[in-house]
């Protein structure tokens, strides 16, 4: 006999607040950030997740007790020769989160929705929480080309994913001219692309499924505009990334969850 969950628009979906900081901050000052952070501890009702650098991750794990930590890339694979790359599975020694296919990977280092598909799939195997970033491109949104792009680059991104692996995932909506730009999102244009982005996870795993997996905005937040996205339905949370390397302006973020 099968169960399904009932659809209805009050599921709890615990916010997450996530902090990418980029290649910013070595081992020393990633500590020195994370503890301030910590001071505001603990976070009611919701979850906070900073991601430095690969080099950083063990010293801000050491330092971190309610922050959660997150590596901001992961190979596919769990070994092998792949020079300068770090797999999922040693990641998670220090990581509960995976950013994955971060526009800037896609832009700079040339990651496809085929290899992004693969990345998830590593995070997954090795029980990392991805982070799957998605969004269009300035040309594409003035060619009105939003949809069609969200569109493959979750059917293709979520492809090697049971509807069981996706309720435990995240996904980011960045669009790509928002990011570190200055010029976020209007919440109008963040409500349509993530109803759009549930929608069709809804379309490709169920109604279930889609009541579960959190969504997040990303592009330019700051404390001053979080509160715009993060009141929206169906917005779970935000991925920040230049604020979050300002420990108040990260911390009022977080309290405007
Ligand atoms: P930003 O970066 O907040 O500096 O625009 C966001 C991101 O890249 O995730």
């Amino acid at each position: 006999m099968r169960y399904y969950v009932s659809i209805s628009k009050n599921v709890m979906r615990t916010k997450l607040i996530a902090g990418n900081w980029k290649m910013h901050l070595d081992p020393r000052q990633s500590r020195v950030l994370v503890r301030r952070i910590e001071k505001h501890a603990p976070f009611k009702d919701v979850d906070v997740v900073v991601c430095p650098t690969a080099l950083s991750l063990a010293a801000v794990a050491d330092t971190a007790n309610n922050v959660a930590v997150g590596v901001q890339n992961i190979h596919y694979q769990d070994e092998g020769a792949f020079t300068g790359e770090i797999s999922a599975s040693m990641a998670k020694q220090y990581a509960r989160y995976a950013i994955v296919g971060h526009s800037e990977r896609r832009q700079h280092f040339g990651e496809t929705d085929a290899v992004v598909a693969r990345k998830m799939a590593a995070a997954v195997r090795n029980e990392l929480v991805p982070i799957m970033c998605i969004g269009e491109n300035l040309f594409q949104r003035l060619d009105r080309e939003t949809k069609h792009v969200i569109h493959d680059q979750l059917m293709t991104g979520l492809t090697m994913l049971t509807g069981r692996d996706v309720r435990g995932i995240a996904i980011a909506y960045e669009p790509i001219w928002a990011i570190g730009t200055g010029d976020n999102a209007k919440p109008e244009q963040v409500k349509q692309a993530v109803d759009y982005i549930r929608g069709t996870v809804s379309e490709m795993f169920g109604k279930g499924v889609a009541e579960q997996v959190r969504i997040l905005y990303g592009g330019s937040v700051k404390a001053a505009t979080a509160p715009g996205y993060l009141k929206l339905d169906g917005v779970d949370g935000v991925l920040v990334g230049g604020a979050s390397l300002v420990a108040d302006e990260f911390i009022n973020i977080i309290d405007s969850a």
